[in-house]
């Protein structure tokens, strides 16, 4: 029987968006794992100690990932069902099945060497400073944080300069759309796309994921290969964008960064730390359907129920964290933790880094227009999306004396075709 003290708390109104800590801080009553509602009708099981969001990470056993014993339960129409229905990717599936495809994609990112990553967000950090630098003020989610992640996958997955635009209109298309038809006919022109560029890698590769994956020993077919690239850049596109944005927002409102920009002591790496701890781009997720019925640190959970890991609260846990002195970084859990915690963290760190680094040395006296407990969220039980990060900096022009943005990456001193097999594309979007 569903009781006051037991009915799902949810996870998709504007209040939860507003104070997602207010909401976890009011769970904690239940102790380690709380009922919540994903979207209307969507129960499921939060974990929000951070021990017992271990064990189900590190325990597949137990845990599985595959949605297909529960996802007939979805109202077809339900914002969640793209997250949580199952697909031929990673993310879905458990042991071998997931062992081989994580592996291609493990592979495939170990070929890009750091200093060209960071050679590729340099220029793809000027390209969009350019479209706003001489205006003196800009959006930094719209016109920078979310745009940036897809203009590097474009890059790095090998798809021609000139096909950029609708590239990148397509992913946003299905990853942003206000509707499943907007969603459906975006998802459909992208993988045709995707279909013609595997053809053509696999007839002709070159020097990037696309064809590293269609190379790879564990002989992905065709779908497969287009399933892990759409995979893996709506993967990459969130939680980069988030991660940028809500630590730009903790930089330029906080003057212990600001002064950084000519003699602080903070960096871009401190705010990026603070916000993998304290306001992570993906609040909740690491869907997980267990095995048999199980008692976690206290909660009977049925069987094939959806049961998902709160890294934020997990994160600031109060009484369940290591004992001792924290000052390793390592252990927050905002890239989960077992068999599916993130591959791709070292590289989105480093794209992250970059690209605030990039902004604030150009634009050094960038400053928000909008105080911090001002900035407003996006509504969604998964993401901690800011809607806009309004900021006001002295506009500087393609003229100007010296080394601009525009001139700047025209002279980039960094080869652009540089990586382990000395081949690699990470072309200039
Ligand atoms: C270059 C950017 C990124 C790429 C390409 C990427 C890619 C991926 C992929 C392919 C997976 C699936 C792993 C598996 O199931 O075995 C994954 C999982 C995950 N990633 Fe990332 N990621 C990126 C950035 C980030 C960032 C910035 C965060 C947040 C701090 C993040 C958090 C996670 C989490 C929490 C999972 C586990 C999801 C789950 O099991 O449900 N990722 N990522």
């Amino acid at each position: 029987m569903t009781t006051e003290a037991t009915r799902p708390v949810p996870l998709y109104s504007d209040e939860y968006a507003a104070d997602p800590y207010a909401v976890f801080d009011e769970l904690r009553k239940h102790g380690s794992c709380a009922p919540v509602e994903l979207a209307p009708g969507v129960v499921a099981t939060l974990v929000i100690g951070y021990r017992a969001a271990l064990e189900v990470l590190q325990d597949p056993e137990t845990y599985s990932k595959d949605p297909r014993v529960w996802q007939h339960n979805l109202p077809p129409d339900s914002p969640v069902a793209p997250m949580l229905s199952w697909r031929q990717n990673l993310l879905f599936n458990d042991g071998e099945v997931h062992a081989r495809y994580r592996k291609a994609i493990t592979d495939s990112f170990s070929l890009i060497e750091p200093y060209a990553l960071r050679d590729l967000v340099h220029r793809t950090s000027d390209m969009l400073i350019q479209n706003f630098a001489d205006r003196g003020e800009v959006d930094l989610v719209g016109e920078y944080a979310r745009a940036l992640p897809l203009l590097i996958f474009n890059s790095l997955f090998g798809m021609p300069d000139e096909d950029s635009v609708r590239v990148v209109k397509w992913m946003a298309g299905f990853m942003e759309a206000t509707s499943p038809k907007e969603a459906n006919e975006a998802l459909v022109s992208y993988d045709t796309y995707l279909r013609e560029l595997v053809a053509a890698r696999r007839e002709s590769p070159g020097a990037d994921l696309t064809s590293w994956l269609v190379e790879h020993p564990a002989e992905l077919t065709e779908q497969e290969v287009v399933d892990e690239i759409m995979m893996t850049t709506s993967a990459g596109h969130e939680p980069t964008a988030n991660l940028i944005a809500n630590a730009l927002a903790r930089m330029l409102s906080d003057d212990r960064y600001y002064r950084t920009v000519s003699s602080g002591a903070l960096t871009a790496t401190d705010a990026i730390t603070d916000v993998l701890w304290n306001n992570p781009p993906m609040l909740n997720f690491s869907t997980h359907f267990p095995r048999r019925d199980v008692d976690l640190h206290g909660t009977w959970i049925q069987k094939g129920t959806p049961v998902l890991i709160s890294y934020a609260a997990a994160n600031t846990a109060p009484s369940d964290l290591p004992k001792g002195p924290r000052s390793d970084t390592g252990a927050h859990l905002s890239f989960a933790a077992g068999p599916h915690a993130c591959p791709v963290k070292q590289p989105a760190v480093l794209i992250s880094s970059t690209a605030i680094d990039r902004l604030t040395s150009w634009l050094c006296d960038i400053r928000l227009t909008v105080p911090y407990d001002q900035l407003t969220w996006r509504p969604g039980p998964f993401h901690r999306a800011l809607t806009a990060l309004p900021a006001r900096f002295t506009p500087i022009a393609p003229d100007q004396k010296g080394t601009n943005p525009w001139n700047v990456s025209r002279s980039s001193s960094t080869p652009p075709h540089a990586t382990s097999r000395e081949t690699s594309n990470v072309s200039a979007p």
